[in-house]
């Protein structure tokens, strides 16, 4: 009994872990800094401030924000939840 708790805590810990957004999945168009005009379209983000890109990451998914290619926006973030924008959003603040 005691080994199957001690085996629950260290996956739900691992778990926990994983579930943080990572930046990783948009650098192939953002560049791994957010220093890239993606596809030669976007602004570059590196540093925006955090309630701009969580309004930018919001805005694709329900439509209210983007331009010319911002189908492509929205398929990046309609998986994503809340907390997993503004953490996106948190990391993007702190890159230069
Ligand atoms: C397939 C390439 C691609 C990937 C992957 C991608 N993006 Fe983008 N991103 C773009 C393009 C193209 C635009 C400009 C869209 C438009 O016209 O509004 C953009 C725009 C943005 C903007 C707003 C910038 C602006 O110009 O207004 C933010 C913020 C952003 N992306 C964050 C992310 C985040 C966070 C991820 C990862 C979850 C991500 N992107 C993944 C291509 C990509």
């Amino acid at each position: 009994m005691k080994k199957f708790l001690l085996t629950s805590i260290v996956v739900a810990t691992t778990a926990c872990t994983l579930s943080a957004a990572s930046f990783a999945a948009c650098a192939g168009c953002h560049g791994a800094k957010a220093e890239k005009k993606a596809l030669g379209k976007s602004q570059i983000i590196a540093g925006w401030d955090v309630a701009k890109t969580e309004k930018a990451l919001k805005g694709y998914k329900d439509g209210s924000y983007g331009g010319a290619m911002k189908m492509v926006m929205k398929g990046q973030v309609a998986k994503l939840s809340d907390a997993d924008i503004k953490d996106l959003a948190q990391q993007i603040s702190k890159m230069k």
